[in-house]
Parts: C-alpha cells; structure tokens; sequence
C-alpha cells in the first residue's frame, strides 16, 4: 500500500462538482480580480472564527508581512516568536525590517512557552507572535496579559490552525492580528495560494486593504499618516494629495486572493467543520492504538480543541522509524528539520545550538504521519501495523 503524508486531490474528489461549478461560475463572470466571491469569503471566514474583519490576501506570509506593516513595525523593532515554526513566521518578521527573537516552546503542547517571554522583551520588542503549531493553540490568554503588562501587540500565525479552538472557542485562539494561510493542504485550503487576516480593529483593517494594493489612493495616504503617528514622527510636507489609486503613498505590496480562489474557499469553508472532525477522528484512533507503545502520542491541552493540521508522534529513533515506514509505503516526515534560530538564513543573529534545547530535541524527535481528512480506515489500520513493526 501507498499512502501520502497529505492527500488534496482525494479531498478535490469528495466534493469536486461543488467546487468545479463553483469555478466555472467566476470564469464566466469575468470578474476575477476582487469582486463578490472575494468579498464573500472575507466575511464569511471572519464570522466562523470570530473576527469583525476578513482581508485576504496571497499567502499566508504576506499576512503576516501586512499585519506586522499594518501595525508599524520595522527596522530596529524587536519580535519575539519561536523557532519550532515554518520559515515563514521569521521570514516575515524579517522582511519587514525587523529582528526576530525566539523562545523555546513547550515539550507539551510544542507551542511558545510562556515562562520563557518576559525575560526576552527588551525596550525594542513591539510584538509577540505565537504560532498554534500543528494545530494546537498557543496559551493565548497568558500572552494577552504579557502583552497588555508590556505594551506590546499580539499577532497570531494561525496558519495551521483554522478551526482550532481556545477555551471553548475559536475566536480566543485570534491576537490584534490573526494571519492564515489556506496553501491547499491546510486544514482550510484552496487550490492554489491563498491567505486572510482577521482582526477586529478597524483601523488595522484599513491599513492592511491599502497595503495590499500598493498603498496607493485616500487609504495609502491615511496609512502613511498613520505610520508616522505609531513611530511619533512629523508627516512630510508637501505630499500631493488624490484619491485615485494612481497616487501612492507609501511602498506597499500586490497581495491578492483570486475570485477563483475565494469560490472554492467558500465551499469548502462549509466542509470545514467536517474536515476538522474527521481529522480527530483519525487522531483519536491513532492515540488509542498507541497508547502502550514507545511512541509519544501528541498532546490536547484541556483549553484546547486541536485541530491536527499535523499528527506527529515522537520518539527516541526517529530517523529509523521514518525510514522503516516509508519502506512500507506510509509517507512520513519532520515539520520541520532545521529549527530557525539555527538556519542559515538567520545565522547573523548569533543563535547556536543548545540556545532551545525543547526545540532542537523535537526537530530530532518527532516526525508526522498522514492524517488528512479523507484518510481510509484501511489506510488507518495499515499505518499503525506499519507503526507497530516499526517500533
Ligand atoms: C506556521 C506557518 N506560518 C506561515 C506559513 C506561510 O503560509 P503560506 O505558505 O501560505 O505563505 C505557513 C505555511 O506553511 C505555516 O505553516
């Protein structure tokens, strides 16, 4: 038997009519830039996770690259995340200009430890991002309170957690800023790029509609002002003043959800639930079928209702186990290998290796096994056979 880590064309199948005719009404509208569809699936994923506002964009790196803009952050600024993440988490906190500092993360939950924040804040730290890592959520409330103490904004990396719930609800996982990502194999995904923000201040909403579309007209003006008031410096003089959006104030991006996109998030969207279900579903199985083995099963916080982007298990020999199992044709693998303070990329921040012992140690330790909705339990029963061997 062969079985894929994650399967989005076993998942295009279930409900493929739905999305094609779906497709095929925006590619007879013409309108495929913007528009209803696009509109539609902002408010509507606002409204499930809880959020007064939806603003989609590209990815879900540039959601989190608008949301760190939207709040004035940049070059001197300090951020602190972690590094048991995608790239993607620092890569946007750099490419705003600013310096990510990272924390370890829980041996549990494999989210930001919340003991370790405080002793990283410095006068330069404007923000913390947690990400909900796998689909677990991050211990939200204590960081609100750090950030209320500090002064310091929350943006949440809820890229892997659409439909993860916090203390009974979805909308206590979201920060000042909540960045997703709906890349296809996410819980939420589309059949191409995608990603949304949610907040629910309104001025931050504005912020980030003006810098996904250049920063240009009457909202990039308003933007550029409002860059300079959460800096404390003086507008230039001068500026010239239009509201078409050929008058651009400030250096912004193109970051555009597609109407093509934004039809089948709306179908899917109302699968989600569904999605999210069977995904426990498969967990839940798999931690009764291992309980009394040397597999580490992953963890639910009580305040938690886990999503299971990804289900990985731990162990001692990790490597071996991988190995083994791929022989047998269950696919398998580590999200993520290389920890981020220690990638090349970041190698001029001075991390090195023992600064986040918990999250070198699950970098070595943990590897992810399929748990995608769509899962068979033919294929459930195969994987854990697999696992059982493989021990
Ligand atoms: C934790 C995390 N943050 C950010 C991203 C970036 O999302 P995208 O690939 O849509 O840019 C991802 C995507 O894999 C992710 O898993």
């Amino acid at each position: 038997m062969e079985i894929q880590l994650m399967n989005v064309q076993r998942q295009h199948g279930t409900y493929a009519e739905e999305y094609e005719t779906a497709v095929l009404q925006v590619l007879r509208s013409g309108r495929y830039i913007g528009g209803a569809e696009v509109s539609a699936i902002e408010n509507e994923f606002a409204d499930y996770e809880g959020a007064k506002y939806g603003i989609s964009c590209g990815n879900g790196t540039d959601a989190i690259i608008l949301a760190l803009r939207a709040l004035g952050i940049g070059k001197g600024d300090e951020v602190i995340t972690v590094s048991w993440t995608f790239f993607a988490t620092a890569e946007s906190i750099a490419a705003v200009g600013a310096t990510p500092v990272f924390v370890d993360v829980c041996a549990d939950t494999y989210c930001m430890d919340v003991s370790k924040v405080e002793e990283a804040i410095t006068e330069k730290t404007k923000c913390i991002l947690p990400v909900h890592f796998y689909g677990h959520s991050a211990d939200m409330d204590s960081l609100r309170e750090i950030c209320k103490k500090h002064n310091l904004f929350l943006v949440a990396d809820c890229a892997q957690s659409a439909g993860t719930r916090y203390k009974g609800e979805r909308k206590n996982t979201l920060g000042d800023i909540s960045c997703f990502s709906f890349f296809p194999t996410k819980n939420l995904g589309c059949d191409g790029d995608g990603g949304m923000i949610l907040t629910d201040n309104e001025d931050i909403a504005r912020a980030c509609r003006a810098l996904k579309v250049h920063g240009s007209g009457r909202d990039g003006l308003w933007t550029l002002k409002r860059e300079y008031d959460l800096k404390g410096e003086e507008l230039p003089q001068n500026l010239p003043d239009g509201e078409s959006k050929y008058y651009n104030y400030l250096i912004g991006y193109n970051s555009r959800l597609d109407a093509i996109q934004a039809a089948i998030l709306r179908k899917k969207l109302t699968h989600l639930e569904e999605f999210i279900n069977n995904r426990r579903n498969n967990a839940a199985f798999y931690n009764a079928a291992l309980k009394n083995t040397s597999y580490v099963i992953p963890f639910e916080s009580e305040e938690c209702y886990h999503s299971y982007y990804i289900y990985a298990l731990k162990h001692h020999n990790a490597s071996d186990i991988m190995k083994r199992l791929q022989n047998k044709g269950v696919s398998c693998g580590t999200y993520y290998p290389v920890p981020l303070h220690l990638q090349g990329a970041f190698a001029d921040l001075g991390y090195k290796m023992g600064d986040l012992p918990v999250t070198e140690e699950l970098s070595r330790t943990t590897f992810a096994i399929p748990v995608f909705p769509e899962l068979r339990d033919e294929e459930r029963d195969y994987i854990i056979n697999a696992l059982l061997e493989s021990e």
